[in-house]
């Protein structure tokens, strides 16, 4: 071996070695590809010193070549190598990064609620669709025909001063009551019938605790042959016992038009009874004026004050907290 081989081995050797020692301070993948560009290219060392091999024994070459060839593969590996361990850690750095903490709190987004309201209203319509009846509704602008008329008030009969009622210049007038649909259902179907009515109904009443110029009702109906007012009772019973579960409740006697006999039912809110619905068996006038044969048919109604139904249930101490749209309020239901 002459001199010339061993110094072009020991500047291959001192390449590997440089190599070696940069590649295993590299710390990114960037990095390693400029030291693979500046070890393994072209324009690299290696080349360089084979370049040299011009002065050599023809017979040294293939030597040099040889261990050329072997510190290129050394340092393809130990590129390699930290390659994969460079790409090894970017995963383990964005898994630790990226992990999620179940147990953070989320971010809060408020959500809109049905208005007690519409959930008493739900709730009643529920119980009575569980007891067989069909939902049904009617316009809120009415004749005086199915406000008063069918419905058995005589032209002068006291009754209708009972409800002050709001007229429009037309000579119509906002339903003071849900009952007028008792008489649109009747008229559009035969019996038996079971319908419950929900809606709104107006009056000319001094806003109060526990008065509202524009209220809600749900109406009940039921028209078959032989019901009796022990129907009547039974049904009121079950309803309020299913809404409100064990609360008192007294039936008093009372007088509608359109009901023969009539009743009125109060429960106990704020340890004095209060009025929330009202009902009776429903007048022969009524079904023949629906063209009904009362002689066949009998039947009960009820109408149901639902702000009222809503006050028991979640003990509201005043009425027009239910309509005054105050969040706060709103936000306990
Ligand atoms: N319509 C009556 C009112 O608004 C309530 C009522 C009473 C409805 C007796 C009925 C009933 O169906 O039978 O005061």
């Amino acid at each position: 071996m002459t001199a010339q081989t061993i110094e072009l081995e020991a500047q291959l050797d001192a390449i590997r070695q440089a190599a070696q020692t940069a590649i295993a301070d590299a710390t990114s993948l960037d990095q390693l590809e400029h030291l693979r560009v500046k070890y393994l290219g072209k324009k690299g060392p290696i080349p360089q010193v084979l370049g040299g091999m011009g002065k050599l024994d023809p017979a040294e070459r293939p030597r040099i070549g040889a261990h050329a060839n072997e510190v290129k593969e050394a340092i393809q590996q130990d590129l390699d190598r930290k390659k994969t361990e460079l790409q090894t850690a970017a995963i383990q750095a964005q898994l630790e990064t990226e992990t999620l903490d179940v147990t953070m709190p989320g971010v809060y987004r408020s959500q809109g609620k049905i208005h007690p309201l519409n959930s008493t209203i739900d709730q009643v319509l529920d119980i009575f669709v569980g007891l067989g009846y069909t939902v049904a509704e009617g316009p809120e602008m009415e004749t005086d025909y199915y406000n008063f008329e069918a419905l058995n008030f005589l032209p002068d009969h006291p009754a209708r001063d009972m409800q002050d009622t709001l007229y429009l210049p037309d000579g119509n007038l906002l339903r003071t009551h849900t009952s007028t649909v008792q008489i649109r259902y009747m008229e559009a179907n035969d019996p038996p019938i079971r319908v419950a009515v929900p809606g709104r109904v107006y009056r000319r009443d001094t806003v109060d605790a526990t008065h509202s110029a524009v209220f809600n009702q749900v109406e009940i109906l039921a028209i078959d042959e032989g019901i009796t007012f022990t129907d009547l009772k039974g049904t009121i019973k079950v309803f309020l016992q299913e809404l409100f579960g064990d609360v008192e409740i007294r039936f008093r006697p009372s007088f509608f038009p359109f009901t023969e006999p009539s009743a009125e039912v109060d429960v106990q809110w704020k340890g004095r009874w209060l009025e929330i619905l009202g009902c009776g068996m429903v007048d022969p006038n009524v079904l023949k004026a629906v063209g009904y044969d009362p002689e066949i048919y009998t039947g009960f109604a009820a109408g149901f004050g639902v702000e009222r139904l809503a006050m028991v249930l979640h003990q509201i101490d005043d009425i027009r907290r239910l309509y005054s749209s105050d969040l706060r309020f709103l936000k306990q239901f």
